[in-house]
């Protein structure tokens, strides 16, 4: 018999090292190296999927290729981000924080997810008396929801298997544990175990799974990102604590797109998606200020706008400040940088606080442009008008670079009420320029002040 090996997992980044640390390498993270002992045997004895029969190659051609099939959510912010409803048989894992709300997303899809279909919600946080009221006060009732609340893997597969439900919910993965694995739950080899055992009952029984799993900083539990590698398709699910808006996103995703984002507010009556965005990120925007410039970027095929702030202070110590939310910090720095040299603005004498309203991160180059606009305004102290929107990206030399799917952009700028719009002279793409919307062209940073201050 093969001999186990002991390997160690970061249960922040899900890194494997041979040896412990202190300190994970990947992540940086301390205090998150957990022990897993990696058995030869597979997952749950006699549940497992393990191919005993060796298979044939097949010729690609021969290959049954069937589309995959998709079947709406039920809630159309949540499709955009799987890239266009759910696809049967696969295992999304839906990720955030405690209390964002992932409970009340899932829960809440299942009354459209019923229509036709049964559903069978597993919850190892909450009794099933719990859930009932939670449904109730979700409005979901069903008569193809079934609940049941069990954290043993074991009885769960048996169940499935009984029931044989088309959706099945997991809430959460950290709370399940295996009796072949004698870790506790929640532990980097169990919550591994268990996602693998999840794995091959959707891919044997053609079964759609959603896995719940909480991020947690503490290396007791394992988060998200250890399983990530294994499922179709990981879901994030964002918000600032102060806020009653969320951000659901995908970092991976084997059947779509990674670019969508799906916007909800959190609700006394559970989540409401949020199918204009903009709106609400510019919701509260302050009058007659300096240092605020809006931004249009691209989320997936989304055209999305978003306020930009900067604080530009002259500085009490030796190295200036910077902080940079919302927008990469490395690329703010290069942006000051070429405030400086190219606009002659003495920013290394200031500190500059650079923040994204509303939660989102703009990592897109047609951002660079309101960001460096936002700090030409906080330093001059001059505001740039309301109805102003800012787009492109600017290089090492001052100059500002075309960006992609223009068009989009100007249509959602003028959608908003927007009537000026200072963009890239150079642009690849014949624009087709709204009707009610002045577009103004700029070669460089310092036209681009210039006109704007
Ligand atoms: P929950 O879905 O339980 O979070 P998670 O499963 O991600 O841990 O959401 C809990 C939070 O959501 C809690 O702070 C209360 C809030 N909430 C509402 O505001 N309205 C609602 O209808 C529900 C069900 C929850
Ligand atoms: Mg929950």
């Amino acid at each position: 018999m093969a001999k186990s090996k002991v390997v160690f997992y970061c249960s922040s980044c899900g890194n494997e090292t041979p040896k412990w640390q202190g300190k994970c390498p990947a992540c940086g993270e301390w205090n998150t190296l957990v022990e897993h002992i990696e058995k030869p045997t597979p997952i749950v004895k006699g549940k497992s999927f393990s191919l005993d029969m060796p298979r044939n190659a097949q010729r690609i051609q021969d290959v049954d290729s069937q589309q995959e099939l998709r079947f709406s959510t039920g809630m159309g912010e949540l499709d955009r981000v799987l890239g266009g409803g759910a696809v049967e048989g696969s295992l999304v894992l839906v990720g955030g924080a405690p209390g964002i709300g992932k409970s009340t997303l899932l829960l809440q899809i299942c009354s459209s997810l019923c229509n036709g279909r049964k559903v069978l919600y597993v919850s190892g946080e909450e009794s099933e008396k719990q859930i009932k009221l939670r449904a109730q006060r979700l409005r979901v009732m069903p008569e193809e929801l079934f609940i049941l609340s069990e954290t043993r893997l074991s009885d769960i597969i048996e169940t499935t298997n009984k029931l044989q439900p088309d959706i099945l919910i997991v809430d959460s993965i950290q709370t399940l544990y295996s009796e072949t694995n004698e870790s506790a739950p929640g532990s980097v080899s169990q919550v591994k175990d268990c996602t693998m055992s999840m794995m091959h009952l959707s891919k044997s029984q053609g079964i759609t799974i959603f896995v719940v799993g909480h991020i947690n900083k503490d290396g007791a539990i394992a988060g998200p990102k250890v399983l990530e590698h294994m499922v179709d398709c990981v879901l994030y699910f964002e918000g600032d604590s102060n806020s009653s808006y969320r951000l659901l996103r995908a970092v991976k995703n084997r059947f779509g797109s990674t670019n969508e984002i799906g916007v909800f507010e959190m609700m006394d009556s559970g989540l409401v998606e949020v199918p204009n965005p903009s709106k609400m990120l510019l919701d509260g925007r302050p009058e007659g200020a300096s240092g605020t410039c809006v931004a249009c970027v691209m989320e997936g095929t989304r055209p999305v706008l978003a306020e930009v702030q900067a604080l530009v202070t002259r500085t009490t110590f030796n190295v200036p400040r910077r902080t940079s939310d919302g927008f990469d910090f490395n690329r703010a720095a290069l942006l000051l940088a070429v405030a400086e040299k190219r606009a002659n603005m003495k920013l290394s004498l200031f500190d500059a606080y650079i923040n994204v309203i509303g939660g989102l991160q703009l990592d897109e180059p047609g951002a660079d442009l309101p960001v460096l606009l936002a700090v030409a305004s906080s330093y001059r102290d001059k505001v740039i008008p309301e109805d102003l929107v800012a787009i492109g990206e600017v290089g090492l030399t001052g100059e500002i670079r075309s960006v992609s799917q223009m068009n989009a952009r100007l249509a959602e700028v003028a959608r908003l009420g927007f009537k000026q719009c200072i963009i890239p002279k150079k642009t690849s793409e014949k624009l087709e320029i709204p009707g009610e919307l002045q577009v103004y062209y700029v070669n460089n940073i310092r036209e681009a002040i210039e006109f704007v201050l």
